[in-house]
């Protein structure tokens, strides 16, 4: 059988390292989440950064790093620490993020990052050649490797070739201000496969490749001088039954055996059982919405005082892209925020928000999914959200609300949730009280039709979707090269 790559620039175990110790952790984030479940199931090896810069570790760490990743199937790409500044601080988080989230005012235009950008794909097209023996197929994945598409199609044109893009591609009006933006189209163009989590960011893309580069674009192909390359949206899923099974199997458990969450959520529910807790979870990222997720709870407290001693906010928060400027600024915003709201509203016994600025581990995660009657995600952009779907599949009897932003690729799929517009805190309000007071038939309605279609289309099957896809690109490559 054949070996594929997996390609990306997080690997889903990170490195840390103390004196001898090696910690391995899971790490947070979509792809790395998604990717897992996928991975577990083909024959695949996975190449990505570990998260520790190369030249902090003597040749004894690196081995034991090594071995460490050599036992989850992943092979290290060495970043120093200057390519971490320039290519994933710096082009990636300072420059693409923003831009493709429509923080235009937070991009940067760097030429030396660029060049660390060219640079550090350059260096995962070298890694992947070390490790092509038996490799027929390569699926490199999201915005910090755009370019690496072509420089392995220069080096190894006869292996099938996928990209996926896991943040939203913008639209052509956004994307041109990029100076190196036909460079980046290029880079893509690299793919056999293209897959975008919606039909919006394809057509985004699609647009763009034709008034940038002028190619004939029919519907989801694209015809290069020597090629065909497919475009198509593939909507991430989640694993399903991961959550609802670990959900269910959490529930049974005796008090020794529950996780510190569930005692604790148990506990204050005993004390206040009229609490209804609102949910927030993600990384501290600007494009989540944090700020106006949490001036949209305090205008609820505020307009709506009948409520304020039956609702608890539980805000987490895990700390991301610490290096860059715009997410420590962010971080002193949310606290001061939390506690002015915190301030205001507490009683002796009561605090309106938690507040956990940390990862936890998968079992506290589902407990909290499951036993939060609301989910509160009012992202301003988000290529998918997973935390939506996690959220949903870990409701065991059907109730539970999700209120959702609709400028996340999630609601797409998910038009039974409340959707609102992340920028109208009266809306989001409204939408807190409906979700308090929704019946429980009306919630279990809306549930079971998201869980069917989450059941259904779930990280296999989009991963599946997108590899048969991949398979047919390849035949009908042949076929047209042989005409
Ligand atoms: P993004 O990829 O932009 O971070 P997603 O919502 O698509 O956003 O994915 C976030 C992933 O990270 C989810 O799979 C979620 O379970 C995980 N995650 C988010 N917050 C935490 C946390 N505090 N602890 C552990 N995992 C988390
Ligand atoms: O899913 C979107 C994503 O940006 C991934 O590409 C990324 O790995 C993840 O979120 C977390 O970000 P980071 O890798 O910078 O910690």
């Amino acid at each position: 059988m054949k070996r594929f790559l997996i390609i990306s620039n997080r690997l889903p175990v990170q490195i840390a390292i103390s004196d001898d110790n090696i910690d391995v952790t899971p790490s947070v984030g979509g792809l790395a989440t998604g990717m897992q479940s996928v991975s577990k199931s083909f024959k695949s090896s996975w190449i990505g950064w570990s998260g520790v810069e190369a030249q902090n570790l003597s040749s004894e760490q690196q081995k034991k790093v090594d071995n460490a990743l050599a036992k989850e199937n992943c092979i290290d790409v060495n970043l120093t620490e200057e390519e971490v500044e320039l290519y994933y601080e710096g082009f990636s988080n300072k420059t693409i993020w923003p831009l493709f989230h429509y923080f235009s005012q937070f991009v940067e235009y760097e030429e030396d990052q660029w060049q660390a950008y060219k640079a550090v794909n350059q260096k995962f097209a070298d890694v992947i050649a070390e490790n092509m023996e038996g490799v027929d197929k390569i699926w490199v994945h999201d915005y910090h490797l755009l370019l690496l598409p072509q420089m392995i199609k220069e080096r190894f044109p006869e292996v099938t070739i996928g990209f996926f893009l896991h943040i939203p591609f913008p639209s052509y009006e956004v994307f041109r201000i990029l100076p190196w933006r036909n460079e980046i189209i290029n880079g893509m163009l690299g793919a056999d496969l293209l897959g975008f989590h919606t039909f919006d960011y394809e057509r985004h893309f699609m647009s763009s490749v034709r008034r940038l580069l002028g190619y004939d674009i029919q519907i989801n192909e694209i015809s290069l001088p020597r090629r065909i390359v497919k475009v198509d949206n593939f909507p991430m899923g989640i694993d399903y039954d991961k959550f609802h099974d670990a959900a269910i199997a959490s529930q049974k458990k005796s008090v020794r055996d529950k996780s510190e969450v569930r005692k604790e959520l148990e506990r204050y529910y005993l004390l206040y059982p009229e609490t209804k807790f609102i949910l927030s979870i993600d990384r501290l990222d600007y494009s989540k919405g944090l700020i106006n997720r949490l001036e949209a709870f305090e205008y609820f407290l505020q307009e709506y005082p009948e409520y304020r001693d039956k609702v608890t906010l539980v805000l987490l928060a895990v700390p991301s892209r610490v290096g860059v400027e715009q997410y420590q600024q962010m971080k002193s915003e949310v606290d001061e925020i939390v506690g002015r709201v915190n301030g205001k509203y507490s009683s002796i016994n009561r605090m309106p928000i938690w507040y956990f600025y940390r990862s936890l581990p998968f079992q506290n995660l589902v407990d909290l999914y499951n036993y939060c009657e609301i989910a509160l995600i009012t992202p301003i952009r988000d290529g998918m959200n997973l935390v939506a779907k996690e959220f949903i599949a870990s409701k065991t009897d059907g109730r539970g609300v999700l209120i959702l932003s609709e400028m996340a690729g999630a609601s797409k799929e998910m038009s039974e949730a409340l959707i609102i517009n992340p920028n109208d805190k009266a809306q989001i309000a409204a939408a807190i009280q409906t979700a308090i007071e929704m019946p429980d038939e009306e919630q279990i309605e809306r549930n079971t039709i998201l869980q069917k279609r989450l059941k259904r289309y779930n990280v296999e099957k989009w991963a599946n979707d997108f590899l048969n896809s991949l398979e047919k690109v390849k035949m009908s490559e042949e076929i047209y090269l042989a005409k």
